[in-house]
């Protein structure tokens, strides 16, 4: 893996401060997906109990956990951000915050035609455990699953 430019480092990740606003973070959305989620809908998951949210300037990811289970809702780094471990990075971030909640599962839906993704998750331990048929404007979806807690490679 390239390493991550000094003045941007992996280290910088942390749980977002709703304070901070969410402009941002929905702009790195519109970035990342065609069905972007404005401001006002990132924010509307921020105050719902159980949202987890960590961020980075080029990247964030949401998650929600429910007794014990917990699901991301989404990923995104910006694409000139891309391909040096952030997505990763922000994934064990909150894949370890849940299970320190106390879940013992973790779910998420991903495009088939998302192979970047799927190979990001492959690579944390996440398996196939179910298809959603057209989740994504007419695209398939697999669902994946993470037995929590992770052993990170
Ligand atoms: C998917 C996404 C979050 C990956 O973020 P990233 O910061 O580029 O990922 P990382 O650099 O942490 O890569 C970690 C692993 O993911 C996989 N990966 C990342 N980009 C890849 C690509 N273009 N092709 C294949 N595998 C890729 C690799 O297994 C990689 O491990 P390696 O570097 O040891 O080979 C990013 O591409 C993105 O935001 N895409 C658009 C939004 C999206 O699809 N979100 C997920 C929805 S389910």
């Amino acid at each position: 893996m390239q390493s991550y430019p000094v003045e941007k480092r992996l280290s910088d990740i942390g749980p977002f401060d709703s304070r901070a606003g969410t402009y941002a973070l929905a702009a790195l959305h519109m970035a990342c997906f065609p069905d972007a989620w404005n401001a006002a809908a990132i924010s509307a998951l921020l105050v719902k109990p159980g949202t987890l949210a960590y961020a980075h300037e080029d990247g964030f990811v949401l998650a929600r956990v429910a007794g014990n289970e917990a699901e991301i809702l989404t990923l995104a780094v910006a694409p000139a951000a891309r391909g040096r471990g952030l997505g990763r990075a922000l994934l064990q971030a909150v894949i370890t915050k849940a299970a320190a909640m106390g879940a013992n599962s973790m779910f998420l839906e991903v495009g088939v035609d998302n192979p970047a993704a799927m190979s990001l998750y492959a690579g944390l331990g996440f398996s196939t455990v179910g298809t959603r048929k057209a989740y994504y404007n007419g695209r398939d979806a697999l669902v994946l699953r993470l037995s929590l807690p992770a052993k990170f490679a």
